[in-house]
């Protein structure tokens, strides 16, 4: 059985604009699924799709068409026992400002018929951290505390399944890493995992990822195969003069892509046997210090190829 699975799944809002109605489709017709204990990360721009895919799994939304299940539980007709065995931690934030660290642990216990005490084990790593300042008002905790505050409320009930929608976002770089440790850690005790993010890079923290743009899943597969699977030749390009270097390399037919990345500009040539007549033609631009080296596609590459395809 899988942890989730999802078939043609379907979902549309009607937007108000100017007193006209307008239909925007948030998920069209997306199918994948889940592995028990696995994590699982769900990739994908603003308004991509993904808090609506997860508020139609933690059942609080119904799709329009299609059938999507949590546990071998149908999100429709099981919709009680699936509230059970998930934890959810909604992307905006979602736990009582005005109640102390201590109260919102307490408050969500309570509503699932159990005792912090009872499931303390589970929460133990993440919790000790924050016990310095359980008398402390939700609301007047750091992003990173808030964070991880919810994950406590979202795991005091010993879920089966969690459901974590976008939890870095907002986090400074170290409490970013720290939350991947954690989610880590929880895998390890066959919790099945799934994460949703803006952020390309942490999808290299998940076993298996989807890729949503738009409604659509564009890809679902392990880190490692996507990137294995990027077939142009690529390189990575900089100078003196960023500024000027990007304008000229987009100034190149010869080129087909040129994006930031880091210190560089990665840069989809033509043709992978022409690098020399490339970095000729950015000499004779004036462009000193220069240096194209070809390299590996990461994650990021085959993102951004997939959703250019998809556009
Ligand atoms: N309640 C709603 N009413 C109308 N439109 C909605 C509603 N919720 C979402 N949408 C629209 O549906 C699309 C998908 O939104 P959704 O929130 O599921 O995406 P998301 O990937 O979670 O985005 P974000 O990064 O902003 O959290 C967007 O175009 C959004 O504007
Ligand atoms: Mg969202």
């Amino acid at each position: 059985m899988n942890a989730v699975s999802v078939e043609h799944i379907t979902k549309t809002y009607l937007q108000k604009e100017q007193k006209k109605e307008k239909k925007v489709t948030a998920l069209d017709d997306v199918s994948f699924t889940v592995d028990k204990g696995e994590l699982f990360g769900i990739i994908g721009p603003d308004g991509a799709g993904k808090t609506s895919l997860f508020r139609i799994l933690t059942t609080v939304l119904l799709a329009d068409s299609g059938k999507a299940s949590v546990e071998g539980l149908d999100v429709v007709k099981d919709y009680r026992k699936i509230r059970d065995r998930v934890g959810y931690m909604p992307g905006k934030f979602s736990l009582y400002q005005d109640l102390t660290v201590e109260e919102n642990l307490n408050f969500f216990a309570t509503i699932f018929n159990t005792t912090v005490k009872k499931n303390y084990e589970l929460i133990k790593d993440i919790y000790v951290q924050l016990e310095p300042f359980k008398k402390r008002r939700a609301g007047a905790l750091s992003g990173g505390m808030k964070q991880k505050l919810a994950l406590c409320c979202a795991l005091i009930h010993k879920p089966s399944i969690l459901f974590l929608d976008e939890p870095t976002t907002g986090v400074d770089p170290v409490s970013r890493r720290d939350f991947w440790d954690m989610i880590k850690k929880l895998k390890e005790q066959d919790i099945a995992i799934l994460v949703s993010t803006a952020y390309m890079d942490e999808a290299n923290m998940c076993e298996k990822i989807a890729l949503i743009q738009k409604g659509n899943i564009l890809t679902v597969s392990s880190p490692e195969k996507i990137t294995s699977e990027f077939d142009q030749p690529l390189l990575a390009v900089r100078s003196d003069d960023m500024y000027q270097l990007l304008y000229d390399l987009r100034a190149n037919k010869a080129v087909k892509e040129a994006y930031p990345f880091g210190a560089y500009y990665h840069v989809i040539p033509e043709d992978a046997n022409k690098t020399k007549e490339l970095e000729a033609y950015l000499q004779q631009k004036g462009q000193k210090d220069l240096e194209v080296k070809p390299i590996k596609a990461n994650i990021e590459d085959s993102f951004i190829a997939l959703m250019k395809k998809n556009d």
